[in-house]
């Protein structure tokens, strides 16, 4: 059978056949058929934006891996600053190249104080953490007014540094800005995640629990990249008219906080907080079934199968309870998980939990509010959003995002005085 695909124009009786590589074929077929016609595709359903090398993903058979490499054993083995490099390199680094880079990053970390007193500290007082992330990020790049450069190899990657390095930073700013707490300033001597959770808790004597420190990279591992999803499609088509870095990572921000994409998180432990007892599950899944609301932190567009990440974090959510002691959210949500499980209704949709169903768990035992939940998610994701966006800029194919619409308003007509209406 040859891998090919033909199209026939039944108006013209005009036929072109193209190839099917990867199991895709391009649109210029369609051109070549008649330039003025186009696929309606609400929500990409069907199209493949872009060609990439950065990450693998199998929703039938819950696969994921970035650069070949199997989510599972990144988790188990690497850490976050080296996936980043993974991510962005295309090879995981030898040990001169991690040290060179980890230096890098860690010596980045700082940020300018007008970005603290003249923005973080404008926010009104109760301003959600995820909202003053997006807009740090976007405030961010007035700081480097050469980030506009971006073909220059040296300030691009000086960029990356900067939005890998500051992102934590940022964000724990964010947190003690809404708690009221003075800010705590990067220690570089800590890891990523220990620096990290260092600026998040640090009040007088505060050490890092080994253990958490650990599962905050492997939840950083997890969240790093999921190839074209909302967030990185919004980096992407930002980053196709050749905006900064920050801004595209802004929009990229923004997309992510919706509770469809990211902020799936914070509303499934508002949710399992709701359903609040094992005996009310049952009226909660009817009710789902019935269309009242959806069950958050189940199904995912691509995933047809168990979520790779939600198996890896379900048993990092057991490693962290041993510290924190256990969420009393977790029964309910695996007496959720089995009831759905075992339900057609989900059964028949596929739908089966996803990254975002046990993180919520884990993060608020560790003692984040749910406000950040989404603000966690987005900083290991800058890596991945970066990594797109350099593969986007070096990519001889892509131009400016610029899709087509069907329009489907009224035909020409007159204009109409006000007094005749
Ligand atoms: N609860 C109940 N029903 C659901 C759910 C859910 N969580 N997800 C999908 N369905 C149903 C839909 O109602 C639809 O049913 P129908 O065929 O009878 O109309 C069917 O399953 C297919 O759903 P779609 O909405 O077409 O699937 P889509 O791929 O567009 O949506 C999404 C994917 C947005 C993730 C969806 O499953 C959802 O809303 N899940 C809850 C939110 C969530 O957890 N988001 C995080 C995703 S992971 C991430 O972004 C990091």
């Amino acid at each position: 059978m040859p891998d090919t695909i033909t199209i026939t124009d039944d108006r013209t009786g005009k036929t072109v056949t193209v190839p099917i590589t990867g199991g895709v074929f391009p649109s210029s077929a369609l051109r070549e058929l008649d330039p003025s016609l186009f696929l309606y595709d609400p929500a990409f359903l069907s199209t493949a934006s872009c060609r990439s090398e950065i990450t693998y993903l199998d929703g039938d058979n819950g696969v994921l891996r970035y650069r070949g490499y199997p989510i599972e054993q990144l988790a188990e083995h690497s850490t976050y600053l080296e996936v980043a490099y993974l991510l962005l390199h295309g090879e995981l680094p030898n040990q001169a190249q991690l040290d060179e880079w980890t230096y890098e990053v860690i010596h980045h970390t700082f940020i300018h104080e007008n970005m603290r007193k003249r923005f973080v500290d404008g926010f009104h007082y109760d301003a959600h953490p995820m909202g003053m992330f997006v807009s740090s990020l976007a405030a961010l790049g007035t700081f480097y007014p050469e980030s506009k450069h971006i073909q220059d190899p040296a300030i691009r990657h000086k960029q990356i540094l900067r939005l890998i390095a500051k992102s934590p930073t940022l964000a724990a700013m964010c947190y003690r800005f809404s708690v009221g707490l003075p800010f705590f300033l990067p220690d570089n001597d800590l890891s990523y995640p220990a620096n990290f959770l260092n600026m998040m808790w640090k009040i007088g004597e505060y050490e890092v629990d080994p253990v958490l420190e650990r599962a905050m990279d492997v939840l950083f591992i997890l969240h790093a990249d999921h190839e074209q999803n909302c967030g990185t499609t919004a980096m992407r088509v930002v980053g196709s008219s050749h905006a900064d870095p920050y801004s595209s990572a802004a929009a990229a921000a923004s997309a992510l906080y919706g509770p469809l994409h990211g902020g799936a998180n914070e509303q499934v432990v508002r949710m399992l907080t709701d359903i609040g007892s094992l005996d009310d599950v049952p009226a909660f899944v009817e009710d789902v079934k019935a269309g009242k609301g959806r069950l958050m932190g189940f199904g995912h567009r691509v995933y047809k199968n168990y979520d790779p990440r939600a198996t890896i974090i379900k048993q990092t959510a057991y490693d962290v309870f041993e510290v924190t002691g256990r969420n009393p959210l977790l029964d309910i949500a695996l007496k959720l998980e089995e009831t759905a499980l075992q339900d057609s209704y989900f059964v028949d949709r596929k739908l089966y939990p996803n990254v975002d169903f046990y993180s919520g768990l884990i993060y608020q035992a560790m003692g984040f509010p749910v406000e950040m939940f989404t603000v966690l998610f987005a900083i290991p994701r800058v890596s991945g959003w970066l990594a797109h966006w350099q593969e986007l800029l070096d990519d001889k194919d892509q131009k400016i995002s610029r899709p087509r619409q069907w329009y489907t308003g009224v035909d020409e007509r007159t204009y109409v005085p006000l007094g005749n209406r």
